[in-house]
C-alpha cells in the first residue's frame, strides 16, 4: 500500500472539473505573502525576521540550490512507504513540525491549532518551551501522535526538571534542548519595532502554569505581570552551560534528549559522549549567528561523524518535497518544517497547518517516486550531485 499523501494533487484537480480552486496557496512563497496581509507587522517580522544581515537564510536556502537530485528511471514505483522509525514510533513520513514560539502572536488557538492539524496526518510536533498554550494542553490536542518537547534550558535546575517531567508525565516521546539560543541574536527587524513578544508577557504559559518558577515569583511584588516578565528573563538562557552540564542533564532527564543547533562535526561527538540519543543539525533558520554556513551544507559533516550512532535530524530551509528529499538523501532521519506552517496557521490555523502539510508531503512522494525511490533507505547520496555554481 501507498503513503497516498499524493492522492492531494487529483482531490484539488477534480474540485477544478466542477469550477473549485483551493482557497489556500500550494506553495510557501504565496502562503506567506497571504500570512503578510493577515498579521500585524511586528508579528509578521518576528517571524520573517532572522539575525543582522540575514545572510545565513539567504545561505539557507543556497545550500539546498547546490544540491540536485539525479532521478532513476524505470523502476517499480507504485507502491511507497514514506515511514520512518524514531525512537520506538512509526512516522508516516520523515517530517515533523519544528518548535516555533509565541504561536499565540499568529493565530489565537496557537500551538493547540497545530499539533491538532498535525496529529489528523500523524505528524509529530515539538512544542516550544515559549508556546503560548501549555505542555498538557497541547499533549491533548496531540492526541495519540507523538511528539516531543523543546527545552530553552532554564539557569535554575528545578525549573529545569520541573518541565522535563511535566512533559514525561504528560506523554511526551522526547525532548530537544536547543543550544544555539543562549541569548537572543542581533535582529534588526524586531529591534526597528522594538518587539520581543516575551516582553510583553506572551509565550509565556509553560513558565505560568510551573511550580518550580511561580515558587520563585516575589508574592508581595506590586506588579504580578512584572513580577513575572522579570523572572523569566532573568533565568530564560544560561551562557555558562557546557557539555558537562548536557551530560548531567541527559542523566537527570526522564526523557530521551536530542539536541539542536549542530553544525560542527566535533560538537556532534561531544553530543554523543554526553549521552544524546539524537540531534538535530539546524542554525535555528538563520536568526541566531549571522555570517554562518548554510545548514544544509554541515549535514553531511555530522551524518559521517555520529550518523552510525544515533538519529541525525534537519532543519533550516526546508520549503518544498524535494528539500525533504536531498535531506534524507545526505542522511537525515527525518526533517523538521519551520517558518512555512507557521504561515498556515496565520491564514487559517489547525486547516492551515493541515493544508502545508499535505502540500509538502504529496510533492516529497511525487519527488521520491519520480526520482525512483519507494522508501526513505532508498533516498541516498548516490541520487544527489553538486551544482557549484549555483
Ligand atoms: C518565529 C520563530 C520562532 C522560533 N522559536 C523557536 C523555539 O521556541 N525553539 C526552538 O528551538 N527553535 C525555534 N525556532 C527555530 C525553528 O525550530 C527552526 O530551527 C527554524 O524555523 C528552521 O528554519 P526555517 O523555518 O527557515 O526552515 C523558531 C523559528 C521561528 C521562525
Amino acid at each position: 500500500m501507498s503513503s497516498g499523501f499524493n492522492a492531494f494533487q487529483y482531490e484539488i484537480y477534480l474540485g477544478g472539473v466542477v469550477g473549485e480552486t483551493p482557497d489556500l496557496p500550494m506553495d510557501e512563497p504565496t502562503m506567506r505573502e497571504r500570512a503578510r496581509e493577515v498579521l500585524p507587522p511586528e508579528a509578521f517580522g518576528y517571524v520573517a525576521g532572522s539575525a543582522s544581515s540575514e545572510s545565513t537564510e539567504a545561505a539557507n536556502r543556497r545550500a539546498f540550490d547546490r544540491w540536485r537530485l539525479r532521478p532513476r528511471m524505470l523502476t517499480d514505483v507504485d507502491t511507497r512507504d514514506l515511514s520512518v522509525e524514531l525512537f520506538g514510533r512509526t512516522l508516516p513520513a520523515p517530517l515533523l513540525l519544528a518548535p516555533i514560539g509565541v504561536q499565540g502572536i499568529l493565530h489565537d488557538e496557537a500551538e493547540v491549532a497545530t499539533a491538532r492539524g498535525a496529529a489528523t496526518l500523524g505528524v509529530p510536533t515539538v512544542l516550544s518551551t515559549v508556546s503560548s498554550y501549555t505542555i498538557e494542553d497541547v499533549a491533548e490536542a496531540a492526541g495519540d501522535t507523538p511528539n516531543w518537547f523543546q527545552l530553552y534550558w532554564p539557569t535554575e535546575d528545578a525549573v529545569t526538571d520541573s518541565l522535563l517531567q511535566r512533559a514525561a508525565d504528560a506523554g511526551y516521546d522526547a525532548v530537544v534542548v536547543t543550544m544555539d539560543t543562549r541569548m537572543l541574536a542581533w535582529r534588526p527587524r524586531d529591534l526597528h519595532a522594538a518587539y520581543l513578544p516575551f516582553l510583553h508577557g506572551k509565550g509565556l504559559a509553560n513558565y505560568r502554569s510551573d511550580p518550580a518558577f511561580t515558587a520563585g515569583l516575589d508574592e508581595n511584588a506590586e506588579d504580578p505581570e512584572q513580577a513575572i516578565i522579570m523572572r523569566w528573563a532573568s533565568i530564560f538562557g544560561d551562557p555558562t552551560q557546557t557539555w558537562s552540564m548536557l551530560a548531567d542533564l541527559v542523566q537527570r532527564s526522564p526523557l530521551p534528549v536530542l539536541v539542536k543547533g549542530v553544525q560542527h562535526p566535533d560538537d556532534a561527538r561531544l553530543a554523543v559522549d554526553a549521552g544524546v540519543s539524537g540531534m538535530v543539525v539546524s542554525n535555528h533558520g538563520g536568526r541566531q549567528v549571522d555570517g554562518a554556513m548554510g545548514a544544509l551544507e554541515a549535514l553531511p559533516g555530522v551524518v559521517d561523524e555520529v550518523g552510525d550512532e544515533v538519529p541525525v535530524l534537519f532543519d533550516s530551509g526546508v520549503r518544498t518535497g524535494a528539500d525533504i528529499a536531498v535531506a534524507v538523501a545526505l542522511g537525515a532521519r527525518a526533517v523538521l518544517l519551520g517558518r512555512p506552517y507557521a504561515w498556515g496557521l496565520a491564514v487559517a490555523g489547525a486547516d492551515g497547518v493541515r493544508h502545508v502539510l499535505r502540500c509538502i508531503l504529496a510533492d516529497f512522494e511525487l519527488t521520491m517516486a519520480l526520482s525512483g525511490a519507494t522508501t526513505c533507505a532508498e533516498l541516498d547520496r548516490d541520487l544527489l550531485v553538486r551544482d557549484e555554481g549555483a
